[in-house]
């Protein structure tokens, strides 16, 4: 991913309400889910995308800090 010069970029999730779900997907042929990670109330996540994840989905109420800005998800 590094020689491609973009899997440097870290994104931040802040949980807004007990069990947001952070789902990582698989890069490739197929698409899916690899793994899912339970974030609560106030619970942060620093992640990057990698060789292994080309996407992410967030369930729930959250704060997802990416270099194009911050998103606030609906609850
Ligand atoms: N083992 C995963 C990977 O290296 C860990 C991971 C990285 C991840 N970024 C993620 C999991 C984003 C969920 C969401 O790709």
């Amino acid at each position: 991913m590094d020689a491609s010069g973009n899997g440097n970029d870290y994104f931040v999730i802040k949980a807004k309400e007990n069990g947001v779900h952070v789902i990582g997907l698989t890069r490739g042929a197929d698409t899916k889910f690899h793994h899912t990670e339970k974030l609560d109330k106030g619970e942060v996540m620093i992640a990057q995308f990698t060789d292994h994840t080309s996407a992410v989905k967030i369930r729930g109420k959250a704060v997802i800090m990416t270099k194009f800005g911050t998103i606030d998800t609906e609850s």
